[in-house]
C-alpha cells in the first residue's frame, strides 16, 4: 500500500505540478487534499504547457485516476472550465472523482474575499482573491455548502439562506455593497449540479480500497509548508493545511498508511503576497532570479518575490512534515553566479538562531546569516545523472541536503518531464 505525499517545502510554487506529473505515469491515483484554485501548477509535456488550478496534476497521465478530496474547496465554474479546456486539447478527464464532502466556493465567498482585502488596505494578506479563506471560514463556522448539497434543492436553499443571513448584513452595512440574492445563488449552483454529477463519488472509500488493493496513491499538496494555517507565517498564510497531516484529514486516510513524504524544494526561495521573507532580495540578483526562473504567478500573474535558499526553512519543513525525501527543483536557474549565498541561520536582535523562531515578531526581525558556496557556469539542463553535474553544482546540492535534514532524491534541471535527475526512486 504505497501512499506518498508530495508537498511544497517553502511558500508555494516550488514545482509541485512538474514533480506530480513526473510520478503520474507510475501511480494509480493522484489526490488533491486541500486548497483550491488559489493553486497554479505548471506541467510541461513536450512542447505543451498546462496550467492546472483545481485538477490534480495526475490528470495528464492516462493510467492515473485524479481525485479531488474532501479537504479541497471547489469553485464549480473554475472546475468545469478547466475540464473543458483540457478536453479541447484532447486530454481525457472522464476518470476524475470529486468528493461529495468537498466544500463549494460560492460567488459570495469570492466577493467577501475581495472586499475584505480591500478593507484591510495596507494590512492585506495579498490573497489570490479566489474566495479560499471565506469558504474555509464557512466550513469551520458550519455554514458551508458541500458538493452533495447541490443534489437537494431544499437543503441547498436553506443553507444558502443561512450563510447569506449574516453576510448580507456585513456586505451592506460594513462594506457598503449590495446584498446578494439567495435565489440567484441557488439557481447558479443548481446549474452546476448535473454537470458535476458524473464525477461525484465517495472518495474516502475509493482511496482506502485502492490502498488495501496495493494500488499506488500520491497525495498532491497545494501551496506550501510556510503557507500552512497552523505551521506557516500566520497571518500571512492560506486557510488550509498543506503540510503532511493535511493529506490525512483532507483525503480521509489514516497516518499509518503514509509511507513517504516528499518535500518539493526550490534551489532558491520565492513568495507571492505579503508576509515576512528573510532572504528576499531587492537588488539585481533578485531581478535575475525572477527573470531566469520565470517567477510570475500562474494564478494571478503577480511577480513573485525572490531570494536566496533558506536552510532554516528547509529544516523546519523536514520536521513539521516528517519528510523522507526532497525533490530539489530549478537548480538550472542558478547557473552563472560566481558565488551563491545560502542562508544557514538567522540573526535576531544580535543573536544567532539556528531554527525557525516560534514568535512571529522574532521572525519579522530575522536577518539571514549567509554562507557563500562556489557557483558554476556550465549549462546543466541536459544533465541526466548526478555525476553529469559540474563539481560545484554537486557540492551545492550536497550542502543543501546536509543543511536541510533529508536526502535529495531528485533534481530538476528544467521545466520538462525529462529534465530531471533521479537519484533514488520514489516508488
Ligand atoms: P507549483 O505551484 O509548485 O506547481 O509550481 P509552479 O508551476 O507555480 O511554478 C514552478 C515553475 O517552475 C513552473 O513554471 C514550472 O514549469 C517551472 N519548473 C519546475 N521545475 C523546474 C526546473 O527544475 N527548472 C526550471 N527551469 N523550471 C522548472
Ligand atoms: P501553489 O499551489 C504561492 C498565497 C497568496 C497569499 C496567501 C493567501 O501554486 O504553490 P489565499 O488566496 O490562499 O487565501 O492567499 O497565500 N498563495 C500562494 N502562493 N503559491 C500558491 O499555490 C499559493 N496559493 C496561495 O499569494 O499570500
Ligand atoms: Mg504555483
Amino acid at each position: 500500500m504505497p501512499a506518498l505525499v508530495l508537498l511544497g517545502a517553502q511558500w508555494g510554487d516550488e514545482g509541485k505540478g512538474k514533480a506530480t506529473d513526473l510520478l503520474g505515469g507510475s501511480v494509480d491515483y493522484v489526490v488533491r487534499y486541500q486548497g483550491g484554485n488559489n493553486a497554479g501548477h505548471t506541467v510541461v509535456v513536450g512542447d505543451q504547457k498546462y496550467a492546472l488550478h483545481l485538477l490534480p496534476s495526475g490528470i495528464l497521465s492516462p493510467g492515473c485516476t485524479p481525485v479531488i478530496g474532501n479537504g479541497v474547496v471547489v469553485d464549480p465554474s473554475v472546475l468545469l472550465s478547466e475540464l473543458s479546456g483540457l478536453n479541447e486539447r484532447g486530454v481525457d478527464t472522464s476518470k476524475l472523482l470529486l468528493s461529495g464532502n468537498a466544500h463549494i466556493i460560492t460567488p459570495y465567498n469570492v466577493t467577501v474575499d475581495k472586499v475584505t482585502e480591500r478593507f484591510l488596505g495596507k494590512r492585506k494578506i495579498g490573497t489570490t482573491g479566489r474566495g479560499i479563506g471565506p469558504t474555509y471560514a464557512d466550513k469551520i463556522n458550519r455554514v458551508g455548502i458541500r458538493v452533495q448539497d447541490l443534489y437537494d434543492e431544499s437543503i441547498l436553499t436553506q443553507k444558502v439562506e443561512a450563510a447569506l443571513d449574516v453576510k448580507n448584513q456585513i456586505l451592506t452595512k460594513l462594506y457598503n455593497r449590495r446584498a446578494i440574492a439567495v435565489d440567484q445563488v441557488v439557481e447558479e449552483l443548481l446549474d452546476y449540479a448535473e454537470k458535476l454529477r458524473p464525477y461525484v463519488a465517495d472518495t474516502v472509500l475509493v482511496i482506502n480500497e485502492a490502498l488495501e488493493n496495493d494500488k499506488v496513491v500520491l497525495f498532491e499538496g497545494g501551496q506550501g509548508t510556510l503557507l500552512d494555517i497552523d505551521h506557516g507565517t500566520y497571518p500571512f498564510v492560506t486557510s488550509s493545511n498543506p503540510t503532511a497531516g493535511g493529506a490525512c484529514t483532507g483525503a480521509g486516510v489514516g497516518p499509518t498508511k503514509i509511507s513517504r513524504v516528499i518535500g518539493i524544494l526550490k534551489a532558491y526561495t520565492t513568495r507571492v503576497g505579503a508576509g515576512p521573507f528573510p532572504t528576499e532580495l531587492f537588488d539585481e540578483d533578485g531581478e535575475a532570479l525572477r527573470r531566469i526562473g520565470g517567477e510570475r504567478g500562474v494564478t494571478t500573474g503577480r511577480d513573485r518575490r525572490c531570494g536566496w535558499f533558506d536552510a532554516v526553512i528547509a529544516r523546519y519543513a523536514t520536521r513539521v512534515n516528517g519528510l523522507t525525501d526532497f525533490f530539489l527543483t530549478k537548480l538550472d536557474v542558478l547557473t552563472g553566479w560566481e558565488q551563491i549565498p545560502v542562508c544557514v541561520a538567522y540573526e535576531i536582535d544580535g543573536k544567532r538562531v539556528e531554527e525557525l523562531p516560534y514568535s512571529q515578531s522574532d521572525f519579522h526581525h530575522a536577518k539571514p546569516v549567509y554562507e557563500m558556496l562556489p557557483g558554476w557556469s556550465e549549462d546543466i539542463s541536459k544533465a541526466k545523472s548526478f555525476s553529469d553535474l559540474p563539481k560545484n553544482a554537486q557540492a551545492y546540492v550536497k550542502a543543501l541536503e546536509e543543511m536541510s535534514g533529508a536526502p535529495i532524491s531528485a533534481i530538476g534541471v528544467g521545466p520538462g518531464r525529462d529534465e530531471t535527475i533521479e537519484i533514488n526512486s520514489f516508488l
